[in-house]
C-alpha cells in the first residue's frame, strides 16, 4: 500500500516520478505528491485525489530539479487531505520524506516532538518520522556532510517501531536520496547516470531493468553514478544485482480499456507459463524444483497448511480439495491473518505453503515468519520475483503470470490453482496416484489454456447477462466441492469492483438459512459444472426457480436440463472436475467486469482498496 518513488539523475526529475506515480497507483489512490530539489531549492506540489489532479497541479507550476521523490497514499493515518498527502517535511522545511507502512509508537515520538516545540501540520505518523529525522539532525554538532545524514537517519530508524519503505532528502546535503526499508517493500534500481529507489520495478522498467531487491533492516543511499547500501547498524552488507524478467510492455494496458481486462485476457498464457518445464510425461508427473526438497521428504510429509489471504485464500481452498482428492493428504486452509495469532497444532511433519501474487502482503508475511519461527518447513508460492515471501520461504514455486496490475486479483488466481494442481500431482504421484491416471491428470492441464481461451469467447455474451442483471439488490453465489471457493471468488470480485452486495456459498447450505434471502430482486449464480453433484446441484436450482429466484448458471456444455431450468447459462467446456474451477472462475470475473464498466465503477482502482497489502 502506498506507491513510493526516488530519482536523481541528469534528467528533469518530475516527469519521471509522475510517470512513476502512475504506474504505482494501483498500490494506492487517495493523494499523490512530489518533491524536487534545484540549487538549494526545495519545491513540494501534493494534492488529494488521483495522480491527475497531481499532473495538473504540476503542470500549472512545475517543479524543478534531477533530485525528487514522489508518493501516491492509501491512507491509513490522517484523513485524505491535501495537508495528509506526501511527502512531508521536517520541522526546518529542508528535508522531505515519502514513506510506505506505518509507524507504531508515533505519539510517544509525537509527545516528546511538541515538548520539543515542533509544530505539525498533518495527521500523519510520517510527518513524524520526518521531524524526528531533522531533528537529530539538527541537533548533530559536527558538519553537514552526507555522513552526517546518514547517521540521524539510520539513528531515527533506531528509534521508530513499526514498517517503512522510505525515502528522503536533505536540502543542505544535495546529491544524495536516502533509503530504508523494514516490513514495506524498496528496490533500488540502477541506471546509467541515474539512480532510483521504488516500491515496485514497474515503475521504473523505462529507465532500467537492473535491480537490488532491498532486504529487510537495509538502508540505501543513492547518487548519480553511486549506490550504497549498508545494514541498519551502518555495517556493509550482501546483495545481488537481479534483472528485472518482465518487460515494460507486459506491465501497460496496450489496447485494453483496463488492466483487469487485459489480465483475464492474458489467462491462457498465464497458465501455460505456470506449467511451462514442470510437467514429465516420461514420469507422469510435475517437476517443481524450486520446493527443494527430495521425492523422500515429499514422502514424509503429513499435512499441509495453506495460508494466504482474499483471491490467494480462495485458490487455496481449491489446492485443499485438489491436494486431499489427487494426493490424499490432509490438508487445511487458513486466512493468514489468523494463523499469526492463532496457536494451531501442527506436528513436525506438517509442510506449510504461503500463497501470495505480490509477495508482500503483511499478514502472509507475518504467518510465513511465524510458522518458520515454529520449526516448519514453509514455501512459497509467489508472483512477483524477489518479493519479501519468495525471499524469506524455504523454497517454493513462481507462477510467471507476469505482472498483475488490476487491482482484482484475476489472472494470479487461476495461475495459483494452476501451480496448485502440480502440486498436487506430484504428491500424489509419490502416493496413490497411478501413472496413467497422472498422464490424465497432465493431459487436462495441457488442454486447459485452450479451453479457457473457448471461454474468453463468451465475453460478449457475458456482458449482455451483466447489463441485464445490471439493477440487482445483490447477488448469491452458489457452488460445492471444487466449485465452492469459485462462489467466494466469484462474490468477492463482484463487490470488490462494483460495489454489489454478493456472498458466496456452499450450495449445500442454501436450504439451511440462505434461502430466505431468495427472491426476484437477488439473483443467484449457481456454479454447477459436471461433477458428482450435479445432480444434487440441480435440485437446489429447483429450490431456487420455485421461490422465484433468478438463476445464471455457469454450467459444463450440452446438459439441457440446465438450460431448461435457469434463467440464464454460460456454458464452459466439459472438462474433468478438477480443472473446473479454472474455466468457473473465468466467466465470473468477466461477469464482474463487465457489470463494473456498465456501473460506471473504476474498475482498476476499486473504492478503497489497494493492490498490495502491506500494512495490518
Ligand atoms: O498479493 P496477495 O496474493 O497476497 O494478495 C492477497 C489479497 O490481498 C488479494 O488477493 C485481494 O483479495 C485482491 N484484491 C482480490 O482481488
Amino acid at each position: 500500500m502506498c506507491g513510493i518513488i526516488g530519482y536523481i539523475g541528469r534528467a528533469e526529475a518530475t516527469p519521471i516520478l509522475l510517470d512513476g506515480l502512475r504506474r504505482l497507483e494501483y498500490r494506492g489512490y487517495d493523494s499523490a505528491g512530489v518533491a524536487t530539489l534545484l540549487n538549494g531549492t526545495m519545491e513540494v506540489r501534493k494534492c488529494a485525489g488521483r495522480i491527475t489532479n497531481l499532473a495538473q497541479l504540476v503542470q500549472k507550476d512545475p517543479p524543478n530539479g534531477s533530485i525528487g521523490i514522489g508518493h501516491t497514499r492509501w491512507a491509513t493515518h490522517g484523513r485524505v487531505t491535501d495537508n495528509n498527502a506526501h511527502p512531508h517535511l521536517d520541522q526546518s522545511g529542508k528535508l522531505a520524506l515519502i514513506h510506505n507502512g506505518v509507524i507504531e509508537n508515533v505519539e510517544q515520538i509525537r509527545e516528546q516532538l511538541l515538548s520539543q516545540g515542533h509544530i505539525f501540520r498533518s495527521e500523519t505518523d510520517t510527518e513524524v518520522f520526518a521531524h524526528l529525522i531533522g531533528r537529530i539532525f539538527d541537533d548533530n554538532p559536527g558538519p553537514r556532510t552526507q555522513r552526517s545524514l546518514m547517521e540521524s537517519f539510520r539513528l531515527a530508524l533506531s528509534q521508530v517501531i513499526g514498517t517503512y519503505g522510505i525515502a528522503m532528502f536533505h536540502v543542505d546535503v544535495p546529491d544524495v536520496i536516502l533509503g530504508a526499508r523494514r516490513g514495506s517493500p524498496l528496490i533500488l534500481g540502477i541506471g546509467k547516470g541515474q539512480n532510483f529507489i521504488v516500491s515496485d520495478v514497474s515503475a521504473i522498467l523505462a529507465h532500467t531493468r537492473e535491480v537490488v531487491y532491498l532486504e529487510d533492516y537495509d538502508v540505501v543511499s543513492i547518487e548519480r553514478d553511486n549506490f550504497d547500501i549498508r545494514s541498519l547498524a551502518g555495517t556493509g552488507t550482501s546483495f545481488q544485482v537481479s534483472q528485472v524478467e518482465f518487460t515494460l510492455e507486459e506491465a501497460e494496458k496496450g489496447s485494453y480499456p483496463h488492466f483487469m481486462l487485459k489480465e483475464i485476457f492474458e489467462q491462457p498464457e498465464a497458465i501455460r507459463n505456470g506449467m511451462r518445464g514442470r510437467l514429465s510425461k516420461e514420469e507422469s508427473t510435475a517437476k517443481l524444483g524450486g520446493l527443494n526438497m527430495s521425492s523422500r521428504e515429499l514422502r514424509d510429509v503429513e499435512r499441509i497448511v495453506l495460508m494466504a489471504c482474499g483471491t490467494a485464500l480462495h485458490a487455496g481452498m481449491v489446492g485443499e480439495c485438489l491436494i486431499e482428492n489427487l494426493a490424499h493428504l490432509p490438508t487445511e486452509v487458513e486466512f493468514a491473518s489468523e494463523f499469526r495469532y492463532r496457536n494451531m497444532p501442527m506436528n513436525k511433519d506438517t509442510l506449510v505453503f504461503a500463497i501470495s501474487q505480490s509477495g508482500e502482503t503483511i499478514d502472509t508475511l507475518a504467518a510465513l515468519r511465524e510458522s518458520k519461527r515454529k520449526g516448519h518447513r514453509t514455501l512459497g508460492i509467489c508472483n512477483n520475483v524477489g518479493s519479501t515471501i519468495a525471499r524469506e520461504s524455504d523454497g517454493g514455486v513462481y507462477m510467471h503470470a507476469g505482472p498483475e496490475i488490476g487491482v482484482a486479483a484475476t489472472k494470479s488466481f487461476t495461475s495459483q490453482i494452476t501451480i496448485l494442481t502440480l502440486l498436487a500431482l506430484l504428491l500424489g504421484r509419490i502416493r496413490h496416484l497411478s501413472s496413467a491416471q497422472g498422464i490424465d491428470v497432465i493431459s487436462a492441464l495441457e488442454n486447459l489454456p485452450d479451453k479457457v481461451r473457448q471461454v474468453l469467447d463468451l465475453s460478449d455474451h457475458i456482458a449482455d447477462l451483466a447489463a441485464k442483471y445490471a439493477a440487482a439488490e445483490g447477488f448469491l453465489f452458489f457452488g460445492r466441492q471444487y466449485s465452492y471457493p469459485i462462489a467466494l471468488e466469484g462474490a468477492l470480485k463482484l463487490k470488490e469492483i462494483s460495489y454489489k452486495f454478493a456472498e458466496g456459498h456452499p450450495t449445500s447450505e442454501l436450504k439451511h438459512g440462505i434461502i430466505a434471502l431468495i427472491r426476484p430482486e437477488v439473483p443467484s449464480i449457481m456454479i454447477m459444472p459436471d461433477d458428482a453433484v450435479f445432480d444434487k446441484n440441480i435440485s437446489s436450482l429447483e429450490q431456487i426457480k420455485a421461490r422465484k429466484g433468478p438463476v445464471i448458471a455457469v454450467a459444463s456444455e450440452g446438459r439441457k436440463q440446465v438450460a431448461v431450468l435457469a434463467d440464464d447459462v454460460i456454458t464452459i467446456p466439459k472438462c474433468p472436475d478438477f480443472v473446473s474451477p479454472i474455466l468457473s472462475a473465468v466467466p465470473l470475473q468477466l461477469f464482474a467486469y463487465h457489470l463494473a464498466v456498465k456501473l460506471g465503477c473504476d474498475v482498476d482502482k476499486p473504492r478503497n482498496l489497494a493492490k498490495s497489502v502491506t500494512v495490518e
